[in-house]
């Protein structure tokens, strides 16, 4: 018995098909009918400037507040402390922007070897290139290449009494184990640092939970988890205060929006965000859980068990390497799973697993400098199957199949070549 009512969980997403089973969540999942409707409504009714009397206006500003209220509320924060961005990369960017000038010489920035990209360039940028602020150093904290994962101990061999900011990720987009943000970040304030967190990875699988995290910011992508084609960037205001506005000299700088939002949102995504709560909400009630850390939980129970015959499955096999824990635990990973395949280019699996109806996906990922460290590059990266609570046990038996007939013949197998 599945802990969720996957045809009710499935009823709410327009493009999720029997034929075909999906397995490049982490790019991008579905998005949920409450979300589409809500985006319709706005652009069908509400397509007027914001901040107007006219009552078109005050339900149009209505709208587009709600979006962020609901975005506050996904990420357990006030909503004068949220921005929605186009993505999570132009989150990162703008807050890197706005922190760079308040650095100076001799202080440092952490950045992780792991990260993706989008969590990585902006801010080596504040101290390599030609936009550098003077003197500001940057360090790189380097994960464990055994399991892949960032480690105190490595974030000890770079953190020094000069570091200002600390910056790594939840979760992984290849490697999928989650990190103890909470403890990390403690470790980093230690020496007073700043700590901004890339949650994209985590959130799609768990409930966001800021202020459990003290940490400084924290960024998610709501295309992942179901929602419109936008970043969800939460700042504390002890941070926000120190901001250099990215907006208008004349707009106030009182909250996280505006000096973050130049040019503001495209509103009928933002009117689009509370669809997401919705979403959640009309799960929960279905099952009986009193809240969304009960559903969140049921999600995570429901997602060990799709992953445990997968990870059951390669782990069988020897010229598979899976990144991160070999094991489905909800309390340590994600249901992301990312492997090597020897003696085939991972660029090859793919397409011989879209012919039989099963999408996954191969390459980098955008982190870049971890597939590159862990020396895949130039085997084209990664093959990577990303599960979500919509997939069903009966997709991933097919994921499993159809890797079991595209997969070089495992050594021994019947038919297999000793050669
Ligand atoms: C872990 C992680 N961080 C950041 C990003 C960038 O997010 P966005 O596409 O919203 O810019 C991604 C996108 O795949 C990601 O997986």
């Amino acid at each position: 018995m599945s802990e969720l009512d996957l045809d009710f969980v499935r009823g709410h997403f327009p493009a999720l098909r029997p034929d075909l089973a999906f397995f490049d969540n982490a790019g991008g999942t579905a998005a949920c009918r409450p979300v589409i409707q809500r985006i319709g409504a706005h652009l069908e009714t509400s397509m007027v400037q914001l901040g107007g009397t006219h009552p078109w206006s005050r339900e149009a500003t209505a709208r587009v507040a709600e979006g962020h209220a609901a975005a506050a509320r996904l990420m357990g924060a006030a909503p004068a402390d949220v921005a929605l961005t186009p993505s999570t990369t132009v989150a990162f960017a703008r807050l890197a922007a706005s922190l760079g000038p308040t650095l100076g010489p001799g202080d440092e920035v952490v950045v992780t070897d792991l990260d993706h990209e989008a969590n990585v360039g902006v801010w080596r940028r504040l101290g390599e290139g030609p936009e550098a602020r003077p003197g500001v150093q940057i360090r790189e904290w380097r994960f464990d290449e055994g399991t892949q994962a960032l480690t105190e101990a490595g974030l000890r061999a770079v953190l020094t009494e000069r570091t200002r900011l600390v910056i790594f990720t939840h979760c992984s987009n290849v490697v999928g184990a989650f990190h103890d943000v909470a403890h990390l970040a403690s470790v980093a304030r230690e020496v007073g640092a700043r700590v901004i967190v890339d949650g994209v990875a985590y959130a799609p699988h768990r409930a966001v939970d800021v202020g459990a995290l003290g940490v400084d910011a924290y960024a998610f992508s709501a295309y992942k988890v179901h929602g419109p084609h936008l970043g969800l960037l939460w700042v504390a205001p002890e941070l926000r205060a120190t901001l250099v506005s990215r907006n208008h000299f004349f707009l106030p700088t009182d909250t996280a929006a505006y000096p973050l939002e130049p040019g503001g949102v495209p509103h009928e995504l933002a009117a689009g965000v509370p669809g997401i709560e919705a979403y959640f909400d009309a799960l929960a009630a279905h099952h009986g859980d009193p809240d969304r850390a009960a559903l969140f939980a049921r999600i995570a129970r429901h997602e060990r068990s799709l992953a445990e015959p997968l990870v059951a499955f390669l782990r069988e096999r020897p010229d598979v390497r899976l990144m991160g824990p070999a094991t489905a635990d909800e309390g340590l990973r994600a249901p992301t799973f990312a492997f090597a395949v020897e003696g085939m280019d991972a660029s090859e699996l793919p397409p011989r697993l879209d012919a039989r109806g099963v999408s996954v996906r191969s390459g980098h990922f955008y982190a870049h400098r971890a597939v590159a460290r862990l020396g895949l590059l130039e085997r084209g990266g990664l093959v990577r199957a990303s599960l979500v609570h919509t997939n069903t046990p009966a997709e991933v038996a097919r994921l499993i199949d159809a890797l079991h007939a595209e997969l070089p013949r495992a050594p021994g197998s019947p038919g297999a070549s000793d050669a």
